[in-house]
């Protein structure tokens, strides 16, 4: 079985709302990071789910990888290449 080794949550509370990341289209960004990570060999090492407020709605979109801790804040739902290059970083540490 293949060992998890990063866990992107990325914040999807309020997307009725314009100021916070459910409204900044962050569940776009998360749909296009997961199914471009099930096209890499690394697939079963990473999963990349939703979350509830991250507490850090005024730099939204937030994210953070588990365990690395490693907070990515004022995403774009654009910010593909951007977040495709930090996933492997953290799968490679
Ligand atoms: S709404 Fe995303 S961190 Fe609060």
């Amino acid at each position: 079985m293949t060992k998890l080794k990063t866990h992107l949550f990325i914040c999807s509370n309020g997307p009725d709302r314009a100021e916070k990341c459910g409204g900044k289209n962050s569940e776009e960004l998360r749909q296009k990071l997961k199914a471009l990570c099930k096209t890499e060999s690394f697939a079963g090492e990473i999963r990349v789910n939703s979350a509830g407020c991250l507490g850090q709605c005024e730099h939204g979109i937030a994210s953070v990888f588990y365990p690395q801790a490693e907070w990515n804040l004022n995403l774009k739902s654009t910010d593909v290449d951007f977040m495709m290059k930090k996933i492997r970083k953290n799968i490679e540490q």
